[in-house]
């Protein structure tokens, strides 16, 4: 019942790379009270990304105070928020005493490479090939176990906890939910399926922890407490909020970021897919209730799992490790606006890219490439250069690394995509979204409501208190209002582009430290 649902509120924390947030929704989806607050990045050395644990559960805890204070202010009553769901970046590693809860180390946070020498020596190690089918990810610098790796390799205090049997490891969804339901003993050291999917120790098939992940990384489960791993949407797996206004609301939901975006997006049928916009883009297709292990650069991650008595759904990923990012990079290191949303006009200030191609590769390059040693290169300058012309290949770069995941994706799966559902930050750039239409050939399907990734988790939440018991119930939410972006350019250019782009990519590698 559509009043009904009006009157019913979820809240939905997303502590993303870039920025924490709290939203209010209600049973339709729609949001009626948010905080957000930008969050410090840290680049102590090149290549390195680090992120203040304190800062990660503070900001949260402020942005739920300010958006509880604002939905009261709108004349809702906290009670009737049922439940929260957490969702978050994922991968970005935290480490902190078990007995006093203090940090050993800031996270370090997932686009990070200071891996990338012991990333090299571990592809020499015995086992290395193996790892793929037991938990969906090549080896590299972006899941959690090398950055775990070298925090023990290289700092005092990690490795003493760990000889002493007190190191707590966890991913940003587990830290928060510590600090959030108070400790409680049992439930404060929990991670959902898909956020543990991206550690490197969870084997893909049965969702536990595999020794011979462990035993690879040369791991003792004695020495580490892991958190235990529970469903993305579970009634009484993840504590209550135990102080704040919010004190005695249950969490219910907890879903990586980028599989809140696929649930938010309703991506629920093998071959729907979606793609968002963040600081990274991270394109994810669901393949059912099989994972599908990637023979061309793509990574198999769990989707979600909603619930013990269900089966867990899982999706072929193509990440992209520079996208908003790419754009604060213009803006924050060289100044080109003030604003992010101002790099569209700057790049709508000329007609193409002028024969500019920048390889963002600031983290070298995720999917379908994995090339390591790759760093942001710009080809293609000349006197005619301009700031515009700069821009414009940055939102491009994008656009064309989903390109060749797409390719990717139609070779793993049989099955090229019909079109392409967008969210995220940037998806608000109709130029952006425009010109991905243009260099993927299909069109580009823009919800009007864009915040599906708190949409998501506000979904798994709400379905372990029973708002929703079928997916089918969701159909008529962000349904209305969407943009579509047709193809606009011949094949024959687009795929002229994309040639250059690929030749650009071959120029960038090579650049380790
Ligand atoms: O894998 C990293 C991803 O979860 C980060 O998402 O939205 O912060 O770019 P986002």
């Amino acid at each position: 019942d559509k009043d009904l649902l009006q009157n019913v509120f979820i809240g939905a924390i997303d502590a993303g790379t870039t920025s924490s947030r709290f939203l209010i929704l209600d049973g339709a989806g729609t949001p009626v009270a948010q905080h957000q607050i930008e969050l410090d990045q840290s680049y102590p050395r090149p290549g390195w990304h680090e992120h203040d644990p304190q800062q990660l559960i503070d900001s949260v805890r402020e942005c739920m105070e300010k958006a509880t204070a604002d939905f009261t202010s709108k004349g809702h009553d906290v009670s009737d928020i049922r439940a929260i769901g957490i969702t978050n970046q994922r991968e970005t590693t935290l480490v902190w005493d078990t007995e006093t809860g203090e940090p050993l180390h800031p996270a370090i946070a997932w686009p990070d490479t200071r891996t990338q020498a012991l990333v090299r020596e571990l592809k020499e190690r015995e086992g290395a090939d193996e790892l793929r089918e037991l938990c969906g990810l090549p080896l590299s610098t972006y899941p959690s176990a090398v950055k775990l790796v070298w925090l023990l390799r290289n700092v005092d205090a990690v490795r003493e906890a760990y000889e002493a049997g007190r190191l707590s490891f966890g991913t940003v969804d587990t830290w928060l939910l510590y600090h959030l339901n108070g400790g409680l003993e049992e439930k404060s050291n929990v991670t959902d399926a898909t956020n543990a999917s991206r550690t490197m120790f969870m084997n893909l098939h049965t969702l536990e922890y595999d020794d011979k992940l462990l035993d690879f990384f040369n791991l003792d489960r004695n020495k580490l407490r892991l958190p235990k791993i529970v469903p993305s949407s579970s009634p009484d797996a993840f504590g209550k909020v135990s102080e704040g206004s919010l004190r005695g609301v249950r969490i219910t939901g907890c879903l990586g970021d980028q599989s809140a975006a696929m649930v938010g997006q309703k991506a629920f049928t093998p071959g729907s897919a979606k793609n968002t916009y963040g600081t990274g883009c991270f394109l994810l297709y669901n393949v059912g209730e099989e994972p599908v292990i990637s023979k061309h650069g793509l990574l198999a991650t769990v989707a979600y799992h909603f619930g013990r008595d269900k089966k867990p759904v899982y999706a072929l990923e193509g990440s992209i490790a520079v996208a908003g990012s790419g754009v604060k990079f213009l803006m924050n290191n060289l100044g080109f606006v003030e604003q992010s949303h101002e790099i569209t006009d700057l790049a709508a200030t000329v007609e193409d890219n002028g024969g500019c191609v920048f390889v963002t590769a600031f983290s070298g390059l995720f999917a379908p490439y994995w090339i390591d040693d790759a760093k942001g290169t710009i080809f293609g300058i000349t006197q005619h250069t301009t700031q515009g012309h700069i821009a414009r290949a940055t939102l491009e770069a994008t656009c064309f690394q989903t390109k060749a995941i797409l390719d990717a994706m139609a070779k793993d799966s049989g099955q090229p995509l019909a079109e392409l559902a967008v969210d995220g930050g940037m998806s608000a750039s109709d130029l952006c979204m425009q010109t991905q239409a243009d260099i993927i050939n299909i069109p580009v399907v823009r919800p009007a409501m864009r915040e599906t990734t708190s949409l998501g988790a506000a979904f798994a939440a709400g379905f372990a208190v029973g708002i929703w018991k079928e997916f089918h119930e969701l159909e008529s939410i962000n349904q209305k209002g969407r943009t579509v972006f047709e193809p606009d350019i011949s094949e024959k250019k687009s795929a002229k582009m994309f040639k250059k782009w690929s030749k650009a990519v071959e120029m960038c590698r090579g650049w380790s430290d």
